[in-house]
């Protein structure tokens, strides 16, 4: 194999290790953004995130306080002050999924 041939098949192995990646994510955030207004109760309607649509007010504004996942993912679990823990509802992928979703979309302009 000449170095042109390596390389190049490095390159593919890389973009196909990568594409399914990609895709994953962009069904978790899907995911994400419809249970954020979809889980019982719904997020939306004690929290702002912009990205969501959502205008609720008994929680922080998400858009303001950014959270990265983990910490969406504990307060999902354990549940935090007056928010309930959704441990019993929400598998754990539904928990990955917003915890990707509320991260990334708090962040968006
Ligand atoms: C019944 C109202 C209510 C619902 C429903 C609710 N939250 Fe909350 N949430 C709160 C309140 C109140 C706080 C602030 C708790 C505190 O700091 O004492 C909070 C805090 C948070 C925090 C910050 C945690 C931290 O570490 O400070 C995140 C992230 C969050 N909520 C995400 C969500 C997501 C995602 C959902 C939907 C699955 C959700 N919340 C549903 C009321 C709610």
């Amino acid at each position: 194999m000449t170095r042109t041939t390596i390389h190049a098949a490095a390159l593919a192995a890389a973009l196909l290790a990568a594409a399914p990646a990609r895709a994953d994510e962009a069904a978790q955030m899907a995911r994400g953004k419809l249970l954020f207004t979809t889980a019982t109760p719904a997020c939306a309607l004690c929290h702002t995130l912009k990205d969501a649509g959502a205008e609720g007010a008994i929680g922080p504004v998400l858009d303001e306080l950014q959270p990265d996942a983990a910490r969406v993912a504990r307060a999902l679990r354990d549940g935090i002050g007056a928010m309930p823990s959704f441990r019993a509802t929400l598998s754990e992928d539904d928990i990955a999924a917003l915890a990707l979703y509320v991260s990334r979309a708090s962040r968006m302009k």
